[in-house]
């Protein structure tokens, strides 16, 4: 069965980012001049999902908002004949996006059950607002299509560096063939040290209907938070589930320096900062040069 609804959670405080976060959700900071969230949709729209529901927490008006029309900008941009603007503020307003309130904030797990009855009895994606990721064929479309063949719940990892393993879920694998990877183990955080492998869940999810079951026994996990790997394992315990290396770079915009970093990046690739953006960089290079010398 094919894939077409998916589930992006938003309902985190951002206490990484505060004061930014304070009144506007972490998800509509921006890289470059498009907010976070929407790098995601459009990842999702790119693959093929048509209903998308974003779950959301106390104080995210601001997503809404910016997915729905607005009329008045619309108005005033299309009598001022500003079509490309006009054109980046309507990319995403007709696509099918529901929203659902997390009542607690009991962790990423918890959110993705409250989407349960959006979801019904049909296999869904899961993409989380951290990780961008770049790549024509996109993470999402990879991961449907390994779906498609084993009929399989899959996950999306790469491989990071062993001391950065205790910041994600890392998987136990059996077998590797090809990118598809049997797992045995599914671990949230492991304590330094511990780590089965460097294979890390990369916040894209493709999910059997089943996972509810285990989402539902709201066992708390890593952090004291119910966790979505957990229940991923407790799902290949009962039916397999695949883990899938998929192509493309992935960007962490959930932590300060990952952001400066991407927002460099994506700033970069557009003709009109480019140039101005490499001088400044290599005056920044020549003063510090000349403060250490
Ligand atoms: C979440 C998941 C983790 C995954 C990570 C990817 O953790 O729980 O398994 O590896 O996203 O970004 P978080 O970063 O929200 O703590």
């Amino acid at each position: 069965m094919q894939v077409k609804k998916a589930i992006i959670p938003a309902a985190g405080l951002g206490t990484r980012f505060l004061p930014a976060t304070k009144a506007m959700p972490k998800e509509m900071l921006p890289i470059v001049d498009k907010p976070t969230i929407q790098y995601i949709v459009e990842e999702a729209i790119a693959s093929g999902i048509e209903d998308i529901i974003i779950v959301t927490g106390k104080g995210k008006r601001a997503i809404e908002d910016h997915f729905d029309h607005a009329f008045e900008l619309e108005d005033t941009l299309l009598k001022k004949g500003k079509t490309d603007m006009l054109d980046s503020v309507l990319e995403t307003s007709n696509v099918e996006i529901h929203y659902i309130r997390q009542k607690e904030p009991l962790g990423l797990g918890h959110a993705i059950w409250s989407a349960r009855r959006f979801i019904g009895n049909e296999p869904f994606a899961v993409l989380l607002g951290d990780d961008i990721v770049e790549n024509e064929d996109p993470c999402l479309a990879q991961l449907m299509r390994q779906n498609e063949l084993t009929g399989k719940s899959v996950i999306g990892v790469q491989q990071v560096p062993e001391e950065e393993t205790h910041r994600y879920g890392i998987i136990d694998p059996v077998s590797i063939d090809g990118k598809l990877i049997k797992v045995d183990k599914f671990v949230e955080k492991p304590e330094a040290g511990t780590a089965p492998s460097n294979y890390a869940i990369m916040g894209r999810y493709i999910l059997t209907p089943e996972i509810f079951e285990f989402l539902g026994q709201h066992q708390l996990g890593a952090g004291g938070e119910i966790q979505l790997t957990d229940a991923i394992q407790k799902l290949n315990e009962v039916q397999s589930v695949y883990a899938y290396e998929f192509e493309g770079r992935r960007f962490d915009v959930g932590e300060k320096f990952g952001f400066i970093e991407t927002t460099i990046e994506f700033a970069l690739k557009r003709p009109e900062l480019r140039d101005r953006l490499l001088k400044l960089f290599e005056e920044k290079l020549k003063e510090s040069y000349i403060e250490e010398k």
